[in-house]
């Protein structure tokens, strides 16, 4: 037993923030930066109305939508953010509220860009050990809270968005298949510390914006990606052919290019949203399957395989039947 992706929602601010704006606000051009990562604008959240937990409870309702189900049929919410707003309940017990899925337990997690899989996966495990039906998954960054705009390394990679997806169990006896793993070791290539911790030694508040070694998270990424996606193909003996689309998360337009290289698959087969998104975090992968399914580009049997990679390290690889 799997859970089937049944429905997807996706929620954007409304506020972009072109590269000409940001050539206004640092030593940048939009040349540099569409040369360097395919980004052209982003979009960013307002603080009082598009918080974590608001952004995830609309991309939530979008999805709930499109599955066509009542809320109260959710087992279970897990939401992934880097970025949330909440300490205190937690960003899914928000949405459980705000979307009437009186019946759900909820959790949130932290995974950085491999967020969205990490909770797909582990709702799968739930539903794949027959515990539960219905999982709610949604990935919600306000990445803009965390990027220090002064810093032109940093600031024009990131986007503020929530994607979401309805599981729900089917009847037949097929095996969730992921690969999920992590380095601790390289944790300092793309740290951020919390916000609110020690709030009086001034010196520690540099260290509350992402900060990252951008060459070394490049590297890390163009041979970690092509690495998972073999790994995965082989463990489950997935061919690579027979694969209709790589959905990976959107950092950087040039891996992408690099992962289609390296793995011999035609770049048309990678669809990507990061011209127009930036790099939304865990937001990015459901936010381009909503946008794929609009597109009328997830048919059913389309095979996927998605990957994220990020801080951590960590990184992962799903295969997905629609
Ligand atoms: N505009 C103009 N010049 C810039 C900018 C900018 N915005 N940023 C850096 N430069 C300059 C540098 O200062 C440097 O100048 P110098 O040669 O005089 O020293 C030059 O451009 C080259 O800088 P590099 O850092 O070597 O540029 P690179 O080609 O590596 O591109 C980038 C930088 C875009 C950040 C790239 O390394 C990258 O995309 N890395 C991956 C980052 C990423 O994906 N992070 C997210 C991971 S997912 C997660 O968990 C959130």
């Amino acid at each position: 037993m799997i859970g089937k992706i049944i429905g997807l929602g996706s929620y954007l601010p409304s506020k972009v923030l072109s590269n000409k704006d940001l050539e206004e606000m640092v030593e940048t051009s939009d040349e540099w930066i569409v040369e360097r990562t395919g980004i052209r604008e982003r979009h960013i959240s307002d603080p009082y109305t598009e918080s974590v937990s608001q952004m995830a409870v609309n991309a939530a309702k979008s999805a709930i939508e499109d599955a066509g189900i009542d809320p109260e049929e959710i087992d279970i919410i897990i939401l992934a953010s880097t970025t949330s707003n909440m300490i205190v309940p937690s960003s899914s017990c928000v949405v459980q509220k705000e979307v009437g899925a009186k019946n759900a337990c909820c959790f949130d997690l932290n995974s950085a860009c491999t967020g969205f899989l990490t909770a797909y996966n582990t709702a799968q495990s739930f539903i794949e050990s027959g515990h539960y039906k219905t999982a709610l998954v949604i990935g919600s960054e306000c990445t803009s809270n965390y990027v220090d705009w002064t810093d032109r390394g940093t600031c024009i990679l990131f986007g503020d968005a929530a994607g979401a997806a309805v599981l729900r169990a089917d009847e037949s006896d097929k095996k969730n298949m992921f690969v999920l793993h992590a380095d601790g070791k390289k944790g300092d290539c793309l740290y951020a510390e919390n916000m609110k911790q020690r709030k009086d030694a001034e010196e520690l508040l540099p260290k509350t914006f992402f900060l990252m070694d951008g060459k070394e998270v490049f590297k890390f990424a163009v041979t970690a990606v092509p690495a998972i996606i073999n790994e995965l193909c082989e463990k489950y003996s997935i061919n690579k052919d027979d694969v209709d689309l790589f959905v990976l998360h959107q950092a950087n337009s040039r891996i992408i290019e690099a992962v289609s290289k390296r793995l011999s698959v035609p770049l048309e087969k990678f669809p990507m949203n990061i011209a127009s998104m930036g790099n939304t975090s865990s937001a990015s992968i459901p936010s381009l399957l909503t946008e794929l399914k609009k597109a009328g580009k997830l048919k059913p049997g389309t095979k996927i395989i998605a990957s994220g990679f990020g801080a951590g390290l960590t990184w992962g690889a799903s295969y997905i039947e629609f």
